[in-house]
């Protein structure tokens, strides 16, 4: 007898594929889709939804076109580099171009200022920082055991890091009281937990610079780290995304703790993650990168490389770029000052409405304070406010939920995706959302200390503050719930 076949059963797919464990039904991804079916456009669709859910960076892309205008060469799909095309189209060992490899080694140390440098030998390709962190995982842990990750975290490391891995995440709990710094009691507590529930511990993993805080660790926090990893002789992994986007000079690469406490750290223990997406703006070539101090990591890392190699036509075009040191070192420093000042101009708008966010000094976002906007100090009012922040200002913005944070009224805003013109549009919106008054609804922030203390474990006098008295407004509030029917399309691009 013929059987059969539904298009869409999912009961004959794997368990895999089909659960939930990819973490994407969450208000980080439904506010793309919400930008995505409404998208902003200056003229043709000016009431659309901002986008300011995407950590990109597309400041500087311009400095690259130049370089790409100037040097045809590097290209085989030009008139001058196509003599090359035969040997790069059929390229396709997975150690990757030697040339690619000393490129990238030498950009990962000027993007770290300089002070640490990297043996090409260790570079290990991988799709993007995705494919990197998952590589890693695949790597060090098997289904069932655990990675500590300090909180907030990016949403998506629970489809990266988890979904098929099969490893869990231990959330290291970290707060507003300090600035949502990592602490030796909070990591000492989630190892503790982890062993009462019989779970093993494999490693922690942080981002540094933080997503979505966009602060960095210090080098004393980084020793402890290492210190601690050592001491429980797990995994460090260091997912350095971010780090040419720091502005000041004060950036510690994990690699430069790494060189200090070489006779007492096992080396072997640490990993970075790296990647060309953020830093020169480039997601879509899908450049990752496992850079590991452990030779057996190195070498199996290679072996399963090929499941996300680099194109060899990408690998060609940035091995010629980024050798081009004087191209480098300028696109460091403009995006960097580029960066940082859409960074100041950015949150100085905010602050004109009261509106703080964490000081940072990194990242392509901040991570903005809205807790005086909310009439209770719960994850439910927390999604209450975002609905309107995303229906009716118009703006997508991440909730602090999705990124595990366990302080409601927090919200993640990228601010490197999009031009001047646009910047200045959502801050207007932002303005006359909190401006805006009388006939609107009106949250009444008051003295709820009983409340306060039973919900959060913050300094509560942020919050409830007698004398705050914020009046916010939004005309018919239109709630919804996370998992609204804004329309699953399946076409929308898991961008982050
Ligand atoms: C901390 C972190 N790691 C990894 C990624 C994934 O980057 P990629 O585009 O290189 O895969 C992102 C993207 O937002 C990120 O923020």
């Amino acid at each position: 007898m013929k059987m059969e076949v539904k298009n869409g059963d999912s009961q004959l797919l794997s368990k895999l594929a089909t659960n939930n464990e990819h973490g994407e039904n969450s208000p980080y991804f439904d506010g793309w889709k919400a930008y995505e079916n409404n998208p902003f456009h200056p003229t043709k669709n000016p009431n659309g939804v901002i986008q300011m859910g995407l950590a990109e960076n597309q400041l500087s892309l311009d400095l690259i076109e130049e370089w790409i205008k100037k040097n045809p060469r590097a290209s085989i799909c030009s008139p001058e580099g196509v003599n090359a095309f035969k040997d790069i189209a059929i390229f396709q060992d997975y150690h990757g171009l030697p040339e690619f490899r000393n490129a990238v080694a030498n950009f990962m140390g000027k993007s770290r200022r300089g002070k640490v440098s990297f043996d090409p030998e260790r570079i290990v390709m991988a799709g993007g920082a995705t494919g990197a962190n998952e590589l890693l995982m695949f790597c060090l842990a098997d289904p069932g055991d655990a990675f500590l990750i300090p909180t907030p975290y990016y949403p998506a490391f629970h489809r990266d890091l988890r979904w098929r891995t099969r490893v869990q995440l231990l959330p290291v709990v970290c707060e507003s009281s300090n600035n949502f710094q990592i602490t030796k009691k909070a990591l000492e507590e989630a190892y503790e937990n982890a062993q009462k529930a019989n779970i093993k511990v494999k490693g922690l993993i942080i981002t540094n610079p933080s997503n979505p805080l966009g602060t960095t660790m210090d080098r004393a926090t980084l020793r402890t780290l290492v210190t601690f990893i050592n001491d429980k002789q797990i995994h460090l992994v260091c997912d350095e995304i971010y780090a040419a986007t720091v502005h000041s000079l004060d950036f510690v690469s994990i690699s430069e703790v790494v060189q200090e406490m070489e006779d007492y750290c096992n080396r072997s223990l640490i990993h970075v993650v790296y990647s060309l997406s953020k830093d020169m703006g480039l997601p879509g070539f899908r450049v990752g990168i496992v850079y590991s101090y452990n030779d057996i990591v190195v070498n199996i890392g290679r072996k399963m490389s090929s499941f996300g190699l680099v194109s060899s036509q990408t690998q060609h075009l940035l091995a010629s770029m980024l050798s081009d040191e004087e191209f480098v070192n300028e696109f460091l420093s403009e995006s960097t000052k580029r960066l940082a000042s859409r960074r100041g101009s950015f949150t100085k708008g905010l602050e004109q409405v009261g509106i703080r966010c964490l000081e940072s000094n990194g990242g392509l976002f901040c991570w903005m304070d809205l807790r005086k906007l909310l009439k209770k100090p719960t994850f439910e009012d927390e999604m209450g406010l975002w609905s309107v922040i995303i229906n009716d200002v118009k703006l997508n913005v991440s909730p602090g939920s999705s990124f595990h944070c366990h302080e409601p009224g927090w919200f993640r805003v990228c601010f490197a995706n999009m031009d001047d013109e646009t910047m200045v549009v959502a801050l207007r919106r932002i303005r006359n959302f909190v401006e805006k008054g009388e006939d609107a609804e009106v949250i009444t922030v008051k003295k709820q200390n009983k409340a306060c203390q039973k919900t959060l474990s913050l300094s509560t006098s942020q919050i409830c503050d007698e004398n705050v008295t914020m009046t916010l407004s939004y005309s018919s509030p239109r709630v919804i719930s996370p998992h609204s029917p804004i329309p699953h399309s399946p076409m929308v691009r898991a961008r982050t």
